[in-house]
């Protein structure tokens, strides 16, 4: 086989066969294959896309093309869930503890974050001795104990990923619907669970800004999961403004314990319980969706998915205080009110300009090795729809740093308020099965 055929073959817009997919994957993933051939057919895939059979063929070799999480050892349906990314997105921290106190098995694969704030683990991380590295024995037999676990990423998952991701960086090949789902999908099954629960994120915060996009999106990863024999249902949310109201690392960890305790916030707390009853229903512990969700309100009413938090946070070396005691997490040296500047309504929170304004805070990483400050990020005080007076507080801002004038402006600079009565935006726009 010769890797121009393939090129010459896909810019023609033809399909490649599951064995040219495999050459190409393996030859690239190894160095045989150069950048500019790999260039070449991103490119042709990007205007000639590809069919349903193609993208399974791309996702399965890129899956094979590293290490692969073994999780049979956990009894149980493994169900895991993934978002597309967005603002304040503290969905994992809930969902997690949530669907396990129902009987889910969560066998939790976490990365550290790049962008507005970290990632799980890194909010996990603002609780006291909490231990992401476990030993894959370990980290069976605390899913097996406790239904939940979550290990930071290690091993060589899907380099050829890895690879073909900074290349499309770079060559304008990014934002193709086969070449997103497969890379993500990828990730997902090589990380070894039985079903996957998508959240795909559409608006201004999002990878997706539109609609139509996040439907194409969705509808391609759940065809490619189910092409893989992985049961994948994909929600489709809205991330035009932050979801919850907290934006930073430890403060979402506190949020994330009051959601557990029912006193989260209201779109939060819907999301959660979306996601979880997918989860729930998925992992065969509920006979319909609905079953699903009253089993979920019962454990979060009766203390139980609080508890479960609890358990997790012990079992890796975590200070289980803190959730009794929230204000044992980082907390940062000043709090500034941010004051709305007329009365009205709030027409619209551009979720990056406040991801922006955390990221800037610190609660976020410019690149890989840049730190993070844990205590630092936003707690917004109004949402989209809300009424507002002039001098109100629109968003709380924890700083580590006096001089916060740049963040003040990006956050008067997402906050529209119009004279006009706002209607609360959708927060879910549709399930794809
Ligand atoms: N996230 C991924 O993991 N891959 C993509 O291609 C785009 C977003
Ligand atoms: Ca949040």
């Amino acid at each position: 086989m010769r890797m121009v055929d393939i090129i010459e073959k896909k810019r023609d817009g033809l399909e490649l066969t599951k064995a040219e997919i495999e050459f190409v994957v393996d030859g690239y993933t190894k160095g045989d294959i150069p950048d500019y051939q790999m260039s070449a057919l991103a490119m042709a895939i990007y205007f000639q896309d590809m069919t349903t059979e193609e993208r399974v063929h791309l996702t399965m070799a890129m899956v094979e093309s590293g290490d692969q999480i073994d999780l049979s050892d956990i009894n149980g349906i493994k169900v895991d869930k993934h978002s597309t990314g967005g603002v304040g997105d503290t969905t994992t921290l809930i969902v997690a503890p949530l669907v396990a106190a129902v009987g889910v098995p969560v066998a939790k694969m976490s990365g550290r974050g790049l962008g507005h704030t970290g990632g799980t683990v890194d909010k996990l991380e603002s609780i006291k001795g909490f231990q992401v590295e476990l030993t894959s024995e370990t980290f069976n037999r605390l899913v097996n104990e406790n239904k939940i676990a979550v290990v930071g990423q290690s091993g060589n998952l899907t380099p050829a990923d890895k690879k073909l991701y900074g290349l499309r960086d770079v060559t304008a090949t990014v934002n193709s619907i086969p070449l997103i789902a497969s890379s993500i999908m990828s990730k997902k099954i090589a990380s070894g669970a039985d079903a996957i629960v998508l959240d795909v994120k559409t608006g201004a915060g999002a990878f997706m800004k539109d609609l139509e996009g996040a439907k194409q999106l969705a509808q391609a990863m759940v065809q490619i999961g189910n092409g893989a024999g992985r049961n994948t249902i994909a929600v489709i949310s809205d991330m035009s403004q932050p979801l919850g109201f907290a934006i930073g690392n430890a403060l979402e960890v506190k949020e994330a314990i009051d959601t557990l305790k029912g006193e989260g916030p209201a779109d939060l707390y819907e999301l959660c319980l979306t996601l979880g009853s997918q989860m729930v229903y998925l992992a065969k512990k509920a006979n319909s969706v609905e079953e699903a969700r009253e089993k979920l309100e019962e454990v979060i009413h009766s203390g139980k998915a609080l508890e479960i938090f609890k358990t997790f946070i012990a079992a890796q070396g975590g200070d289980s205080t803190v959730i009794d005691e929230p204000s044992r997490l980082p907390t940062a040296t000043y709090t500034v009110e941010v004051e709305a500047t007329d009365d009205g309504y709030i027409a619209d929170i551009i979720a990056d300009e406040i991801g922006v304004a955390a990221s800037i805070l610190g609660a976020g990483r410019a690149t890989k090795e840049s730190n993070i400050d844990l205590a630092v990020g936003l707690v917004l005080k109004k949402k989209v729809g809300d009424a507002v007076k002039k001098g109100e507080s629109l968003v709380t801002v924890h700083s580590n740093r006096k001089d916060i004038q740049d963040v003040i402006e990006k956050i008067h600079h997402a906050y529209q308020i119009t004279t006009n009565k706002v209607e609360p935006k959708p927060l879910v726009y549709d399930i794809i099965h």
